[in-house]
């Protein structure tokens, strides 16, 4: 594959996983890499292992979604080290089976819809300036390929925080189906100035010490699942694709806003086609994730 031009990258999730595999190939093809991680420990065991093969030394950049006030101080963090960010890639996400019972965080938001909606859209205000500044800048979203198991799942516009109709399951799909839904709706208020990808994104095996941390019942119900799974490099090198689409890769152009590992455009949830569900998501949003400047 041809060298593509070098881009600034920020990538959630960079500590385990598919965000891991993504941020050390992305080092790796000579990107500059933010990794952003919210354990330190983790994060600097994780930054050894993007950095064994770098062409060019990634960073890790201390970031707990769940804490919306943090987030600005994390965009400042990228900010003394670029002019410009070509892109962002929201690849982390609470799944945490459990989770039986809502957890909310000091600031009162439930913790699966805060770290996998909330959290997403307050860091892509935080760094919009930064992104403006690039010539060709990209937001990536990950939802999940579980989403069409579930064809009448809609926003709980009555109770975003889950109160009445709960379980991990639930939040974790609510949560990436509005992840689907922000991201039709940047890609509708940026028309030309962003490109906007959502990666939907299939059962993908977890890593060993992911397995090791679940309650029994848990290993055994992921076990199966585990062994049919794609492997978090294959889907890493899809958000390598995703980043340097239009940067004169040869293997084809990533069709769409929502699309699947290989790069297709596929279908849009029923509830995420409605564009006045969309928009009235965007307020909401907004007003919880406190009101953020957006640059555009
Ligand atoms: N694996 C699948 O089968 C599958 C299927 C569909 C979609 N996906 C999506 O793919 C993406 C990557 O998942 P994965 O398979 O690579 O699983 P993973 O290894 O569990 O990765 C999730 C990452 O999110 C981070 N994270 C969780 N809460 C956070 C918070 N509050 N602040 C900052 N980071 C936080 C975790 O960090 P810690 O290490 O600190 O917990 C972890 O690094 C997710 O968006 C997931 O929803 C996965």
């Amino acid at each position: 594959m041809n060298d593509p031009r070098p881009l600034a990258v920020v990538i959630t999730g960079a500590g385990s996983g598919i965000g891991l595999r993504a941020a050390r190939q992305l080092a790796e093809r000579g990107h500059r890499v933010f990794a952003l991680c919210r354990d330190r420990r983790r994060g600097e065991d994780a930054l050894a292992r993007i950095n064994a093969s770098a062409r060019e030394p990634a960073r890790l950049v201390l970031a707990d979604l769940a804490e919306l006030d943090g987030l600005d101080a994390v965009a400042a963090s990228v900010v003394r080290h670029v002019d410009h960010l070509d892109v962002v890639i929201h690849n982390a996400a609470n799944f945490d089976q459990t989770l039986r019972e809502p957890r909310y965080t000091a600031a009162g938001h439930e913790l699966i819809w805060v770290t996998n909606h909330l959290g997403p859209f307050r860091l892509t205000a935080a760094l919009s300036g930064l992104l403006r500044a690039a010539p060709r800048p990209k937001v990536v979203t990950v939802a999940s390929k579980g989403l069409v198991t579930m064809p009448r799942i809609r926003i709980r516009f009555d109770h975003l925080d889950g109160t009445g109709w709960y379980s991990p399951t639930r939040a974790y799909y609510h949560s990436k189906l509005a992840q689907v839904m922000f991201s039709l709706e940047l890609a509708s208020r940026t028309a030309g100035r962003v490109d906007v990808t959502c990666v939907r994104v299939p059962a993908v095996r977890l890593d060993a010490d992911r397995l090791a941390g679940m309650p029994r019942l848990l290993r055994v119900l992921y076990a199966p699942k585990n062994r049919l799974a794609a492997s978090p490099e294959d889907l890493a090198a899809t958000y390598v694709r995703v980043t340097e689409d239009g940067e004169g890769r040869a293997d084809g152009a990533v069709r769409g806003v929502y699309v699947d590992e290989r790069g297709r455009p596929v279908n849009v949830p029923a509830f995420a086609r409605d564009p006045a569900a969309r928009e009235r998501l965007w307020a909401v949003t907004q007003a919880a994730a406190g009101n953020p400047s957006w640059a555009w």
